[in-house]
């Protein structure tokens, strides 16, 4: 393996798309093999395109929450690649909805695709690394997993539900060799985003006065810390819910918005 990736075989959920897919990219340019999964079949088709095409790069078709389907997908990676080394949950959802009229069946739906999909995929892919002696899982989390957000419930409670995820696995898992972090964005630049600012429920004015950088992230930066959690320069971080928010959680001052 090239310069400092212990994980080079690694399932990016979600990575047909925005933060997953920057992952992939990610990962590959470092010299790694990715199964992208994703849900949306003919975005596979262009992420795999858009990766170079070539045979480093698998897809698979299929949900977060189906357990047959991401067993699939870790056995498809282990077959071809020999083994699975690294994990990123990048597979989410947002729902805006005030609290008071809030469906049911949203909330259901962000927590089972939110921590339901992350925790299978995060099983799936530790059963296969018992067996390498160790690996890398990466969670998804959210600067809304540490505190509240008006409209936005479920995705908070689901973020929230993440960030102990990472934690009880980090703490049960560690003794097999296998670390469990989680990055926490702030807003970051992708297709989920650009659906809530075009739907107008998404204070980009807001968000940037509360980050000192003053903007959104991209999601290439949140792909390097991705591969910066699965590499040999990360062995000891274990447990970790890394902030890539431009300062947006160290800010406690108020500002107009
Ligand atoms: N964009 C942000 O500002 C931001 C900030 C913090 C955290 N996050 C988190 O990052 C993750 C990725 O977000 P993004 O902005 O890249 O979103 P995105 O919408 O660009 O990508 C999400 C991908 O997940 C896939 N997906 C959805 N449901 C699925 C399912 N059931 N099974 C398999 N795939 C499924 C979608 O098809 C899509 O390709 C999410 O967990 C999100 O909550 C995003």
């Amino acid at each position: 393996m090239t310069d400092g990736i212990s994980n080079p075989n690694v399932l990016v959920t979600g990575g047909a798309s925005g933060i997953g897919l920057a992952a992939a990219k990610a990962f590959s340019s470092a010299g790694g093999n990715v199964l992208l999964f994703d849900l949306n079949e003919d975005a596979l088709d262009q992420a795999k395109g858009s990766l170079g095409g070539g045979d480093n790069i698998l897809t698979m078709a299929g949900s977060v929450i189906n357990e047959a389907d991401v067993e699939a997908a870790v056995s498809k990676l282990a077959s071809v690649h020999g083994r699975v080394d690294s994990v990123v949950t990048s597979a989410g959802i947002v729902k805006v909805e005030p609290a008071l009229t809030a469906d049911l069946d949203t909330f259901q739906k962000t927590m089972d695709i939110n921590v339901i999909g992350s925790w299978i995929a995060a099983q799936q892919a530790a059963r296969v690394m018992v067996d390498n002696g160790g690996g890398s899982i990466i969670f998804i989390g959210s600067v809304y997993g540490a505190g509240g957000a008006p409209d936005r419930t479920a995705y908070c409670a689901s973020k929230g539900a993440i960030h102990n995820l990472t934690k009880s696995l980090a703490v049960e898992w560690g003794p097999l060799g296998i670390r469990v972090n989680a990055v926490a964005p702030t807003g970051v630049r992708t297709p989920m985003v650009q659906e809530l600012i075009d739907a107008g429920t998404y204070n980009m004015v807001g968000v940037k006065a509360r980050t000192p950088l003053g903007r959104l992230a991209e999601a290439e930066e949140i792909a390097d810390a991705c591969v910066f959690l699965a590499s040999n320069q990360a062995t000891m971080i274990n447990g970790v819910i890394l902030p890539v928010d431009g300062g947006w959680t160290a800010n406690g001052y108020t500002m107009a918005s």
